[in-house]
């Protein structure tokens, strides 16, 4: 389709050689306007081809994935750049915004798309996504951003850096007011990338959407560095190396559905309570199950995700930043069909220690939840902080200060469940009832303390044990006596850090009565501007 073809409006209709003009009636003009918009909407064929050819949907199909089916409605369709009186760009400006529905609920939406002048980002681009931002937060609605550009667009020049600004601010405007929603399906190059990285979520899809801020050429420039645009940014490296994609898919369709199921997960905004219905799983359900997956031995592993199976409404949850800093589970799902965020060690993965890269995939995971009002479900297994020179120079405490600082500035009701061993600051940091946990229960299998037995007769008793003359069988010994004295179960019971323990078939039955007796919890905060989180 070329720029001519798009909106020729002023020819409506052939006039007759010798009679006067017929002024066009208004059933004309409305066959007019709906030729127009359909070839707008149908786009440029061979550009539709080429977006396929690469493995990639149109922007128009996207949002017939993402929406309910005929919710759509088209803002700022024939919205085009225009210089002096000419409007001399093509009809969208390359973007497609408005507003549908997600399983009956009100979502915003862009769609940047990328047949037209390679999705990038223009004044009128700019502006259209403005109005569509403006509009959800003003609704109280999600934003969902379907990502596909080519970035600034050049010949726009501070115009479009300008637009991106403006999508900054609103990003950050809306955080913790309305979901916001990144789905990255082709380049999301330069620093348009920020965009994403300021909202709540980011899905990407393998081998077509990539994330970077420098490209290959550039890189190659500066450092002499040879690498791809899949190796640079590609789904893998930010769902596994940079923790910024929060979901990764193989495919559009996929992605779109994921998309679709976290939606039904999320309150529309801070206001609103996240959705709610009848569960449809038992919510006395005992499971019995818990007792063989955790084995009793705490340098045992296991998969923690089985125990969040166990006590999740069917079984169902949806883990964010999968491939990320796994050994720390972070999960949401329903607990009688109430939405919750559940974090867990993972024993399976570095023994569950709690790292950098955990502590700042917990932070931002806490920190969403909080936001929207979404309950907290700490279930630990935790030997400790990862010890090394590596963590401490990289900043392991300012780091590890960032989960702390989320969990103690969380409003929402917050559960901790002890499932075998919480050693140390860890013990702490994991939503202890000292950093305002409303309500904690352990397993009779919990061992709470400073550090593990061995650990400590180690520290505590070092020159006897060099002066004794059976060191094996005296460290044995002491080892026996600190683990009866101080890490028995009831140990934190009887000084009231943890409120009940609990037979592990009843966790699910106790967690959400829990959460039901503080569903009305209404937390007091002191006036501040805002706090100061160590970022
Ligand atoms: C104008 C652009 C464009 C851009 C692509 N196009 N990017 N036009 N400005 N930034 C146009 C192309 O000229 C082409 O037009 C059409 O879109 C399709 O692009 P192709 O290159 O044919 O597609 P493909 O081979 O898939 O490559 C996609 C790409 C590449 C990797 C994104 O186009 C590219 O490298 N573009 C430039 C990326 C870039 O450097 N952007 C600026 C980043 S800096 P025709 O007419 O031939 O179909 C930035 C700053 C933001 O964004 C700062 C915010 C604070």
């Amino acid at each position: 389709m070329t720029v001519s073809e798009q909106i020729p409006v002023a020819a409506l209709g052939p006039a007759a050689p010798d009679a006067a003009p017929v002024p066009p009636t208004t059933r004309d003009r409305a066959r007019r306007l709906l030729e127009l918009r359909s070839r707008t909407v149908r786009g440029d064929e061979p550009a539709t081809e080429r977006q396929h050819r690469k493995g990639k949907l149109t922007a128009r199909e996207r949002l017939d994935l993402l929406l309910d089916p005929g919710s759509f409605t088209e803002f700022d369709l024939f919205r085009r750049r225009v210089s002096g009186s000419a409007a001399d760009g093509p009809p969208t400006d390359g973007v497609v915004t408005g507003t549908g529905t997600v399983h009956g609920r009100r979502v915003y939406v862009y769609a940047q798309d990328f047949r037209v002048l390679g999705g990038s980002l223009g004044e009128v681009h700019g502006a259209k996504i403005h109005k569509v931002m403006d509009l959800a937060l003003a609704a109280g609605a999600p934003l969902i951003a379907l990502n596909d550009s080519g970035g600034a667009r050049i010949q726009e020049g501070v115009t479009a850096l300008a637009g991106y600004g403006g999508i900054f601010r609103r990003n950050v405007r809306a955080s913790g007011v309305i979901p916001q929603i990144s789905v990255v399906l082709g380049p999301c190059a330069g620093g348009a990338a920020y965009s994403p990285a300021l909202t709540d979520f980011i899905f990407m899809v393998r081998k077509t959407s990539n994330m970077f801020l420098t490209g290959p050429e550039v890189i190659k420039t500066v450092t002499g560095e040879t690498v791809t645009h899949e190796e640079l940014g590609g789904a893998r490296v930010h769902a596994e190396s940079s923790g910024l994609a929060s979901f990764v898919y193989d495919d559009e369709e996929s992605c779109l559905e994921d998309v679709r199921y976290l939606l039904s997960l999320l309150p529309s905004n801070n206001h609103e309570p996240p959705p709610s219905g009848d569960a449809g799983d038992p919510v006395e359900r005992r499971c019995p199950r818990l007792a063989d997956i955790v084995p009793a031995n705490p340098k045992v592993p296991y998969d923690v995700r089985d125990v969040i199976a166990e006590i999740v409404d069917h079984g169902e949850f949806m883990e964010v930043h999968e491939h990320w800093a796994a050994n720390l589970v972070c999960a949401l799902a329903r607990m009688g069909g109430r939405t919750v965020g559940v974090l867990a060690n993972q024993p399976l993965v570095r023994a569950g220690v709690l790292d950098i890269e955990a502590s700042q995939k917990g932070a931002r995971f806490v920190q969403m939840c909080d936001a929207f009002g979404i309950p907290l479900v700490t279930l630990v297994d935790v030997p400790g902080f990862l010890p090394g020179v590596d963590q401490e120079h990289h900043g392991v405490i300012r780091h590890g200060a960032k989960l702390l600082y989320s969990y103690c500035n969380a409003t929402v009701p917050r559960v901790q469940v002890i499932l075998r061993k919480a050693y140390g600051g860890a013990y702490i940091v994991m939503d202890s009832r000292s950093i305002g946990a409303d309500l904690s229960f352990a397993w009779p299998t919990n061992e709470i303390a400073v550090m593990g037995a061995e650990a400590a007769v180690g520290v505590l008793h070092r020159r006897e044990l060099a002066s004794a003359d059976d060191p094996e069988g005296l460290r044995a010994r002491l080892v026996a006596e600190y683990a009866e004295e101080l890490m028995h179960p009831y140990y934190a019971a009887e000084r009231g850090l943890v409120d009940d323990v609990i037979d592990p078939a009843d966790t699910r039955f106790m967690v959400i009565r829990a959460l039901e007796a503080l569903s009305e919890k209404r937390p007091e905060l002191m006036p501040r501007r805002h706090g100061n989180p160590p970022l």
